[in-house]
């Protein structure tokens, strides 16, 4: 039991102790879809500037929990921050998403990259963590997150976003060496980062490895699986006595979410492909779950909603280790209502599961 905590629910359900209810929270909850955040927007005048200033941070984080009585509140950032700060240059072009202006494309690049320097160059995420600790005051606890070795290289590699990308898959089946460089470079980067967010106040990790399940069999578990777990051994996983928890969340990796389960991690994001009940039976004893209603779900009506929400509770089953959450991202088309219905869905109907 965590006593600086109100509601400590869902770092209860990532460590598999028993809650009341199940606890959710969503993936992109401070976002678009939020009129009040694209107010706090324009008047950051860009989603960068949000990101690097932790007064705004702090009040695009807080948005959501005070619309909704969500059970844990997520950093307000990016992951494309890190491959900022290695010096990549990270901007965004209105419509087209994130983009680099000095992507890797060449041996020379890809052997030049260092670590950041997370206490100088990333100062403004630790910052913006602490700051976040404080307005919360004990609400509910932050999530820190990364993205994964593997996801940053897509999009360091493509210099942006992709359909197909071709120009990282080039580069890992012909030169792999260089494609492992890059991955270790990176990986060691993001434990620093992920550790400063720890000792800044971070009380739980996610990494997110969006892109990772486009990947092969055997090109997962050699270019991402691999790294995240030398993430996992390397990150802290106590402070002043209290677990901090970490997720592991590949979009498309319900085929392989035993090996997930073997980095030791705490728990696994799953998206909306998988049966979370057949996920339980494979690795519920030694991991938990979080996920995973299909986001377009919220497009519905609040009768569709609540019925949806009670076939993933009911999938999971009885007992903890669940947290609620979206298989991915929540769209900027979603109507705020809709989630007020999905958020007293969840915490009305899992009573009878625990
Ligand atoms: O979940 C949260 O509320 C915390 C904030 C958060 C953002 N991005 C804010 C954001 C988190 C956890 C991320 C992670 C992230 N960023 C991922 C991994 C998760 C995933 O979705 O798979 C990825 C791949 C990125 C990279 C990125 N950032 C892309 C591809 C885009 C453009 C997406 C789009 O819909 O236009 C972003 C921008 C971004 N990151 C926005 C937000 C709220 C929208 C920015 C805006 O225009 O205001």
């Amino acid at each position: 039991m965590n006593f600086k905590l109100k509601n400590d629910a869902f770092l209860r359900a990532l460590l598999r102790q028993p809650t009341e209810y199940t606890p959710l929270w969503m993936m992109r909850q401070a976002g678009r879809f939020l009129p009040e955040y694209r107010e706090t927007r324009k008047r950051a005048g860009s989603f960068l500037g949000l990101c690097k200033s932790p007064d705004f941070a702090t009040e695009v984080t807080m948005q959501p929990l005070d619309r909704y009585p969500l059970d844990a509140a997520i950093l307000f950032s990016d992951i494309l921050t890190v491959p900022d700060a290695m010096g990549l240059g990270l901007y965004f072009s209105d419509g087209e998403g994130p983009k680099f202006e000095r992507p890797l494309r060449d041996e020379a690049s890809i052997m030049a990259l260092r670590a950041p320097d997370v206490e100088r160059d990333l100062r403004y995420v630790t910052d913006a963590v602490s700051q976040i600790r404080k307005t919360l005051d004990g609400r509910v606890p932050l999530i820190g997150f990364s993205g994964s070795p593997f996801t940053l290289s897509c999009y360091m590699v493509e210099g942006g976003s992709s359909d197909d990308y071709a120009k990282v898959k080039t580069l890992m089946y012909s030169e792999p060496k260089l494609m492992h460089h890059i991955l270790e470079v990176t990986a060691g980067a993001v434990i620093a980062y992920l550790n400063a967010q720890i000792e800044a106040g971070a009380q739980a990790v996610m990494i997110f490895d969006s892109w990772g399940g486009m990947l092969s069999h055997s090109a997962y578990h050699e270019f991402s699986l691999a790294y995240m777990q030398r993430i996992v051994d390397g990150l802290i996983k106590e402070k002043d006595g209290v677990r901090i928890p970490n997720i592991i969340f590949t979009k498309g990796g319900g085929l392989w979410i035993e090996g997930i389960a073997n980095t030791g991690c705490d728990a696994i994001g799953l998206d909306w492909t998988m049966d979370i009940g057949v996920a339980r039976q494979k690795v519920g004893s030694r991991v938990a779950l979080q996920g995973n209603l299909d986001p377009a779900v919220l497009f519905a009506s609040p009768d569709a909603i609540r019925s949806e929400v009670e076939k993933v509770l009911g999938s999971y089953g009885f007992g903890s280790g669940h947290v609620f959450n979206l298989g991915h991202g929540i769209s900027q088309h979603t109507n705020p209502d809709n989630v007020a219905a999905m958020v007293t869905a969840v915490h009305e109907l899992s009573r009878k599961y625990h």
